[in-house]
């Protein structure tokens, strides 16, 4: 079983009595406002039953709860592509606003990018931030990905046109990474 444990949280695999603390963080405009449409808001106990259900039984699960204090308060999971871009995955993250601005992301996104590489044959990692997400921004950029792109008013949410920030880890620029700071862990 895929557990990782870090020092603000653990990563694990989503589970049945998870139900009721996924709904209760998850269902907060804050988070509906910088995620996908398809993320239900509100979020009810029947969509937390049904994430769980998809999302339990998985050997190499692509999906992680972020367990803080016994409860499952967030998410970070990755969608691998097809066709062409076969070895692209892409990854998303929330989690819920009582435990913002403690670092636990900034922990978090280094863990599951080590996860992903270790663990599948994906050559880029990428995430799509929506402009005004400075949050994710510099989460993402402090965990070593580039700023690849600017989307121009590619996405729409609220009725706003806004522009889609993309940013991009190969396995090369993450295994150098890894042997730079294993260099300076050694010193
Ligand atoms: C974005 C999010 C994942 C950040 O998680 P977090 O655990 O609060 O982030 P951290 O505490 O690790 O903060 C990381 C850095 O971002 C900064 N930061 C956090 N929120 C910020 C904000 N709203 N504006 C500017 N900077 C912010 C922190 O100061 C920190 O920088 P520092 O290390 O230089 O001090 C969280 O706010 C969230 O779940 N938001 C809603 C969903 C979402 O945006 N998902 C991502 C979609 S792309």
């Amino acid at each position: 079983m895929t557990i990782i444990r870090l020092h603000s949280c653990t990563l694990r695999p989503w589970r049945d009595g998870d139900e009721y603390s996924l709904s209760e963080q998850a269902s907060n405009r804050k988070i509906w406002d910088r995620v996908r449409d398809f993320f239900p808001n509100p979020y009810t106990l029947r969509d937390a039953t049904s994430w769980i259900r998809m999302n339990r039984s998985y050997q190499n699960p692509v999906n992680l709860a972020i367990e803080i204090g016994g409860k499952a308060v967030g998410n970070i999971g990755f969608t691998i592509k097809e066709d062409i871009y076969r070895y692209n995955a892409e990854i998303g993250y929330w989690l819920g606003e009582d435990y913002w601005g403690r670092g636990v992301m900034s922990e978090v996104l280094p863990a599951m990018v080590d996860y992903i590489f270790q663990n599948f044959q994906i050559n880029r990692l990428f995430a799509c931030v929506l402009e005004e997400n400075n949050g994710s921004m510099r989460v993402l950029t402090q965990a070593g990905f580039r700023s690849e792109a600017v989307l121009i008013k590619a996405a729409v949410k609220n009725n706003r046109y806004l522009n889609e920030h993309i940013y991009a880890m190969l396995r090369e620029e993450y295994l150098a990474r890894r042997e730079s700071d294993s260099l300076v862990a050694k010193q």
